[in-house]
């Protein structure tokens, strides 16, 4: 038996939910947009192969890599159900750029975990597989937030809960909106990121945040598109985080230009998110994108919508 799970590319915060707020992300051409991990039975306890467009940006040493970490912590979790583990042959397709604000490390953690979950004959719930990807993901960015991992893993607009033994739950997101979704091609970590955002917020943020974050929630329930895309704003993170992304204003005016109705940074950055409703000026704004804001050859522009199913795993 061997299984793969793909998990696909994630904008975290959706400008309007700084840590609480994730959503998947389909290219609308049926380019793959996500990282693959398949697992096969192994001669030894562990091996890990790597391949893919972005393999040569990791670490040669498998046991540095993100899944060999998922591995560990997979197996620590059988370990106390008293179950076995068995011998895995791992290969991970690293698809997405590191740091590149897509949500690259939540990818290929999900889609470890959960290969290796559909190769054991799944003894984790999805909630036991979302802790674990969630605390992984804390390693890498330092803090634990699954803006990335639960949209990743579950589909769709993810709002985190945190409260009740509840982790996430879904918000529903509008059929004919086109995210443009665009890496430039250089890579910000996620840690450097957060390190530069202020430790304390006056209170005229903290409201102006809990409003806009409330009113989008309230307005995707109601099917108010337009209040929807006029709160997603974000007075957390872009303020400060813009100056690491050359031609970010203008990106954002271009878009404006062509009829967004919002846009903002794609988790810690550099990527970009613009969302329109017409089809033909998304596609005149991801040219303008490619010719104007991707700095280098490793820059990418997708025209996607919501990823409703999340992670995918099959038999190979
Ligand atoms: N919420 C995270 C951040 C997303 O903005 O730092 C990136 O992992």
């Amino acid at each position: 038996m061997a299984v793969s799970a793909f998990a696909p590319a994630s904008i975290g915060n959706v400008s309007v939910g700084f840590d609480i707020l994730g959503a998947a992300l389909k290219p609308i051409d049926g380019q793959i947009l996500g990282d693959n991990v398949d697992v096969f039975d192994g001669d030894s306890e562990f091996s890990l192969e790597i391949t893919g467009w972005f393999a040569n940006k990791l670490p040669a040493d498998p046991k540095s890599n993100i899944v060999y970490d998922a591995f560990v912590g997979f197996k620590e979790f059988m370990g106390k159900k008293g179950l076995p583990v068995k011998p895995v042959k791992m290969v991970l397709h690293k698809n997405l750029p590191i740091g590149s604000g897509l949500g690259s490390s939540a990818a290929s953690i999900v889609a470890a975990v959960e290969a290796l979950n559909a190769f054991h004959d799944y003894p984790m719930t999805k909630d036991e597989a979302l802790f674990l990807m969630g605390s992984l993901e804390g390693k890498i960015s330092g803090s634990v937030h699954y803006d990335n991992a639960a949209p990743c893993y579950l589909g769709g607009i993810q709002l985190m809960v945190n409260e009740l033994d509840v982790i996430s739950r879904k918000v529903p997101s509008f059929n004919d909106w086109y995210w443009v979704s665009c890496y430039p091609g250089i890579v910000v970590s996620t840690a450097a990121a957060r390190s530069i955002l202020p430790k304390e917020y006056s209170r005229a943020d903290a409201i102006t945040f809990a409003r806009r974050m409330g009113v989008f929630v309230q307005a995707s329930y109601e099917g108010d598109d337009k209040l929807a895309a006029e709160v997603l704003k974000d007075c957390i993170a872009e303020p400060y985080r813009k100056q690491l992304i050359p031609g970010f204003e203008e990106a954002c005016a271009k878009g404006k230009e062509l009829g967004a109705i919002a846009s903002g940074i794609s988790g810690s950055g550099p990527s970009i998110f613009i969302v329109m409703k017409d089809l033909k000026k998304a596609e005149e704004l991801q040219e303008w994108l490619k010719a104007n804001f991707i700095q280098n050859d490793n820059g990418f522009c997708n025209i996607c919508k919501i990823d409703t199913e999340g992670t995918v795993v099959t038999k190979l």
